[in-house]
């Protein structure tokens, strides 16, 4: 499975990718906002850094103003997937961005329907949001488990792009299911790395070694 991080901070970027462990990078309006500034640089130097797919989502309701906006978006960098919101204008600038090209990230999908709709106008992600489902008392991960079985059905080639991840319980749910990718916020990859008993047992190794030895490490 591969990892994204969901941020439109570059450090954040930066620090991940120098680990070595990854894949892409999403962002949305909300994140890039966050962070002010220019969000052409921010994006053109997300791309420079990761070498893998980023996700830059349009802010036009009307598909023919998506589809421009999604052509302008990608001519940032090569890396640019265009992120479109679901709905039937989403889905058309979908269609006619792909016929073109570029890559298509169909997000703000909440159902089976909506992620089969998305498949067929050629996406090449599709994102279906597990936390804000999980929010209102529906299970995100059974939307995932639904998408997967369909794409493999059918044979789609759109990837499954779990968003909307809260913790790391919600990465290990999309790996057992076999999503494609799992797009997290940097904290919960940073909860990734973290064992108790990793951190115990290092530092008794440590100590038994520098007591055989006499020296401190
Ligand atoms: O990029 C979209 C998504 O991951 C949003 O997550 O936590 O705002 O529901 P969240």
């Amino acid at each position: 499975m591969k990892l994204f991080v969901d941020t439109g901070n570059v450090r954040e970027v930066e620090t991940l990718a120098s680990i070595g462990i990854l894949d892409g990078v999403t962002t949305n309006p909300s994140l890039l906002a966050k962070e002010g500034g220019d969000f052409r640089h921010i994006l053109k130097q997300i791309c420079l850094t990761v070498q893998g797919p980023v996700s830059a989502e349009v802010v036009a309701t009307e598909s023919a103003s998506m589809v421009r906006e999604g052509r302008d978006l990608a001519t940032i960098d090569e890396h640019i997937v265009v992120k479109v919101p679901f709905g039937k204008d989403g889905v058309k600038a979908c269609r006619a961005l792909t016929r073109d090209g570029i890559r298509v990230n169909v997000t703000l999908v909440f159902s089976a329907t909506q992620a089969l709709l998305a498949a067929k106008a050629g996406a090449y992600f599709v994102s279906p949001f597990v936390g804000r489902l999980d929010d209102v008392a529906t299970d995100g991960m059974e939307l995932i488990e639904q998408i997967v079985e369909i794409y493999d059905n059918y044979k789609f080639s759109t990837e499954v792009l779990v968003a909307s991840v809260r913790h790391p319980i919600h990465v290990v749910q999309a790996a057992r299911l076999g999503a494609d990718i799992c797009t997290c916020p940097a904290a919960v990859i940073e909860a990734m790395f973290k064992h108790p008993l990793t951190d115990i047992g290092l530092a008794r190794f440590l100590k038994d070694w520098e007591k055989a030895q006499g020296i401190k490490v």
